[in-house]
């Protein structure tokens, strides 16, 4: 079984949905985590015990990553796992889409996760071992029903890949694995307002044809998380119970 006593785990997006999941399953696996939300998250944080604490701040702000990371250090002196679960995913037609709204989509999903590794791999490198799990997506751009207005979407979550890939590359040496889980369809919070059969849509495809959960998902992250995932590197792991890919 997973193991992370004594392990500091930074989960953004963990108020609700997956990141939530996530949270969950690291603590009762021992783990103490830092949630990173835009609001208050203390009553998760005393759920979850092991001295779990809630650090506000909004993905998107290189100031809230500054004072998450010096948070972390002054409080525990490491940060063992960053998993980057904090996303959005709005549905609209390329020319309904403005560049705000682009800039918003690239910045939540992709630009976090930049700007997430950025401010805690110093403490990683420090400990010479860390693990970094991103949240990806439909990478192919192929699994949402055809013209659906995704295409920004998409587009950030190809991101997300890169940079893992980029950064598995990089930070090797320093004892730090970056990987990425692609969640498939997953009954959360945020895609609760997607209409039943449009997810039925894309989960009849599925060689298990059900909605995955928050619950399946955060087993993935947590073995990519885990010391038994140290030769696994620079992957996307789809967590999307088989899902065909065209
Ligand atoms: N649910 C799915 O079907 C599905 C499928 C594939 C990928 N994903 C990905 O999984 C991740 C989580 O999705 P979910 O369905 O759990 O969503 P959700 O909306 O249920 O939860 C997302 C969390 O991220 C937080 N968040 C959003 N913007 C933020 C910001 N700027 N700063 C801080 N926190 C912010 C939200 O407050 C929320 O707590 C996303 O990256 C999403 O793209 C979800």
């Amino acid at each position: 079984m997973l193991n992370f006593e004594n392990k500091i785990a930074v989960v953004t997006g963990s108020r609700l949905g997956i990141g939530r999941g996530v949270a969950r399953l690291l603590a009762e696996r021992g783990a103490t985590l830092v949630l990173m939300n835009r609001g208050d998250t203390s009553d998760l944080a005393a759920e979850l015990g092991k001295g779990a604490i809630s650090v506000r701040g909004d993905v998107t702000s290189e100031a809230d990553w500054a004072h998450l990371a010096k948070t972390v250090e002054d409080q525990f002196g490491r940060a063992d796992i960053l998993v980057n679960a904090a996303g959005i995913y709005p549905v609209a037609a390329l020319t309904d889409m403005d560049y705000a709204e682009w800039r918003r989509v690239m910045a939540t999903n992709l630009d976090s996760q930049f700007l997430g590794a950025r401010a805690l791999v110093p403490l990683m490198r420090k400990a010479k071992w860390g693990r970094i799990v991103n949240i990806a997506s439909d990478v192919v751009g192929l699994v949402t029903p055809p013209g659906m207005g995704f295409s920004h979407y998409v587009a950030s979550k190809m991101g997300v890949v890169g940079l893992t890939r980029g950064l598995a590359n990089e930070l090797a040496a320093d004892g730090i694995t970056v990987n990425a889980v692609h969640p498939g369809i997953t009954d959360t919070e945020g895609a609760s307002g997607m209409p039943n059969e449009v997810k039925a849509q894309v989960y009849m495809n599925q060689a298990i044809k059900r909605l995955g959960t928050p619950a399946d998902i955060a087993r993935t992250v947590a073995f990519l998380a885990s010391e038994e995932a140290d030769f696994l590197t620079g992957q996307t792991i789809a967590a999307d119970g088989g899902l065909i890919k065209l």
